[in-house]
């Protein structure tokens, strides 16, 4: 029997396409983003920084990017206090963690929590969730209504610089969920009218999960062996947490920025060298 007649075989055949089709699309995207790195003395850029005595504070610090971000943020010292705003008590062995203010809020009553969200220069918001962890109304309430409100109690407390972890293809007019909640919001905290509000939208974050989800797993093996081929489509967790930090230091810049993921990769590398 000819294999193409097979159903196994028209599955592949429909595959390899696919594949091919995709990796034309991201090929495009690819070469039509801004290739250049930008030229930046970062320890001149750490050391001003830190004279501003600025303090911040990071929503989602107990998952994955947040945690990388976190850990550049400790060993950079470049705020003069961090807090973590989180739904639980985090605990850490290195004494580097020991100066962190952490609190710990009920995210369906936010409003109670105000006074968490004050006095902070600076917000990052790596906050996120699944429709596969949550159904598609716990998702939109996680990474939409959480992470508005979050930004709005903020903006009130006097945040003038808020970064905000959304995601490629980001659309609020998308017919996916996922896209389209990550557009709506990208856009509602913009209308919030943040002195400067600096938008991420990696690819597929490659990162060791201890947490099982099938579908980022095989997406992660796929671009993990072909980050090369196509990197645009991945991007390490690492490298989003130096470009956020990198851009952190980048003080006076435009009020409203979205950082597709080459210019992530970009200042991931910047960030890269200490
Ligand atoms: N995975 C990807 O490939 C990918 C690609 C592009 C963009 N993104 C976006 O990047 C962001 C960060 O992703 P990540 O994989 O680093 O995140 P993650 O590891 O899944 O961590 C998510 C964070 O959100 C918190 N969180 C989740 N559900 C919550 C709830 N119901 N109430 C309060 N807090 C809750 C978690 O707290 P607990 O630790 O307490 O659960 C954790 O701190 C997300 O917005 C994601 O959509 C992801």
């Amino acid at each position: 029997m000819n294999i193409f007649d097979s159903n196994w075989g028209k599955t592949l055949s429909f595959f390899t396409v696919f594949v091919v089709a995709l990796a034309a699309v991201f090929n495009y995207l690819e070469n039509s983003e801004t290739d250049e790195i930008p030229r930046m003395d970062l320890n001149a850029m750490e050391e001003n920084y830190r004279q501003k005595n600025r303090t911040c504070f990071i929503l989602g610090a107990s998952g994955e990017t947040g945690k990388a971000l976190l850990k550049e943020i400790v060993e950079r010292n470049i705020f003069s206090k961090i807090t973590l705003i989180g739904r639980r008590q985090l605990t850490f062995e290195d004494k580097a963690y020991e100066n962190l203010v952490q609190k710990v809020v009920d995210f369906e009553k936010l409003d109670e929590y105000a006074e968490a969200f004050h006095g902070h220069d600076v917000g990052y918001c790596c906050l996120g969730t699944t429709k596969a962890k949550a159904g598609a109304e716990g998702f939109v309430r996680v990474d939409h209504d959480y992470v508005l409100k979050s930004a709005e109690l903020a903006k009130a407390g006097g945040c003038s610089h808020f970064h905000l972890e959304s995601s490629k293809g980001a659309d609020k007019t998308s017919s996916f969920l996922y896209l389209k909640t990550k557009g709506q919001v990208e856009a509602e905290i913009e209308d919030l009218g943040f002195e400067r509000f600096s938008v991420y939208r990696p690819a597929v974050l490659l990162v060791d999960r201890e947490e099982s989800r099938p579908a980022e797993w095989v997406a992660q093996q796929f671009l993990g062996a072909f980050s090369s081929v196509f990197p645009t489509m991945s991007i390490s967790i690492t490298t989003v947490a130096r470009a956020m930090v990198v851009n952190t230091l980048k003080d006076g810049e435009k009020k409203v920025e979205i950082l597709e993921n080459k210019a992530i990769c970009n200042f991931g590398k910047i960030g890269a060298k200490k």
